[in-house]
């Protein structure tokens, strides 16, 4: 078996705020990403404020900017599920790399996160960084802006 066989099953711990075993199951989720092009594979969960984990690998596109990060997709997934609070980002690479969100995911992340949000970086399958979210996107514009 492939380690991109779509047949393989993946454990999605839903209904739970298991971070150790969600971040357990990422590195399996990278065989996910549809990194095509730039080969840097990348798989999210996004954790509600309700302690539901939603899923994300990032989907390149030929045309390259339309590509989007895993961030956006696990964000897709939450506001689909009926989720509208982030308290926590688990982001995983398929290499050794420490990922935080790039600038425009910190904006997607900052319509929805919590004040005590946490963005926590996987490697092999264990979280080994924690950043609270606000600290990497200070004075930012959001929805209150709009009020
Ligand atoms: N990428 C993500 O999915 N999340 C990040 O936080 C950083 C970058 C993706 C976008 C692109 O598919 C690949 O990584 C290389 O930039």
């Amino acid at each position: 078996m492939s380690a991109t066989d779509n047949s393989t099953p993946i454990p999605i711990f839903l209904d739970q705020d298991s971070e150790a075993a969600l971040a357990a199951a990422l590195p399996a989720l990278l065989a996910r990403s549809y990194a095509r092009y730039s080969n840097f594979t990348v798989a999210a969960a996004v954790i509600d404020e309700d302690g539901r984990a939603h899923l994300g690998v990032n989907v390149e596109n030929a045309a390259y900017p339309s590509g989007t990060c895993a961030e956006q997709t696990a964000i897709g997934a939450m506001v689909t599920a009926g989720g509208r609070g982030i308290a926590k980002v688990l982001i995983a690479a398929g290499s050794d790399a420490v990922v935080q969100p790039c600038g425009a995911c910190r904006q997607r992340i900052a319509e929805f996160a919590t004040d005590t949000c946490e963005i926590v970086s996987v490697q092999a399958g264990k979280a080994t960084r924690r950043t609270p979210f606000w600290r990497l996107l200070p004075e930012s514009f959001g929805p209150r802006d709009l009020d």
